[in-house]
């Protein structure tokens, strides 16, 4: 499974991409207000440190200037995936980019139909919404499930299905057993996944042992050297 996150912070996204987890990133208009970043060279700089696709979504709802801004942003960078609204102009813009060969995220997908929709569009992410549909009852992770079964069944289906608004580490583990390509997170996510008390116990417990060894690896070493 792919980890992306879903930040436009940059500070985040350095620390995160050194940790070589990190295969990609996604953004969107409310990321990036919050970064207060001009959003281009925002884009640009991101492309600069995570070699994988970086979503940078469009702003326009009508076709002509949708399209237009999606290859003002595909000229950035290579691994620009252009982001649309699962819209009726949204995929018509991603036909045009997918068969221009630039990557296409369709995103606030809701529906296993609509997701069928971006797939034929030519997508190379669906992103559904798992956090939001949570948010008003529904079941986010059961949309998961019918988009991966439905994809499964028709190999010439490429469209990875990108889980997005995802809420906490269980979201990422059930997307996981659902089979789903990729899971996009919010830096703390990413970073809760590391997170068990056992580990932390384990670890404790190892190092003291270790200390009444009286040993150290690097000194060991360095007198190997020397000898
Ligand atoms: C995905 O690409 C979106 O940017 C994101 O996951 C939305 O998440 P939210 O529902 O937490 O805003």
């Amino acid at each position: 499974m792919k980890f992306f996150i879903d930040t436009a912070d940059l500070n985040e996204i350095r620390d995160l991409a050194s940790t070589g987890l990190l295969d990609g990133v996604t953004t969107n208009p409310s990321l990036v207000a919050k970064s207060g970043r001009n959003f281009l060279d925002l884009v640009a700089e991101i492309c600069d440190v995570v070699q994988g696709p970086v979503s940078a979504e469009v702003a326009a709802v009508d076709f002509d200037t949708m399209l237009a801004e999606a290859k003002v942003l595909a000229k950035i960078a290579p691994n620009v995936a252009v982001k649309v609204p699962l819209t009726p102009a949204g995929l018509k813009v991603c036909r045009h980019m997918s068969d221009e060969g630039t990557q296409v995220n369709v995103t606030l997908c809701f529906s296993p139909g609509q997701a069928l929709l971006a797939a034929k569009a030519g997508a190379a992410f669906i992103s559904p919404f798992v956090g939001r549909l949570d948010d008003i009852g529904h079941d986010g992770m059961q949309l998961i499930a019918e988009i991966v079964q439905i994809y499964d069944m028709y190999p010439e289906i490429t469209t990875e299905v990108l889980v997005a608004s995802i809420r906490g580490p269980q979201h990422v583990i059930e997307a996981a057993k659902l089979g789903a390509h990729v899971a996009t997170m919010p830096p703390n996510v990413l970073r809760q996944l590391y997170k068990h008390p056992l580990t932390d116990k384990g670890l404790e417990a190892f190092v003291a042992d270790w200390e009444k060894t009286g040993q150290s690896i690097l000194g060991a070493a360095k007198t190997a050297k020397a000898v």
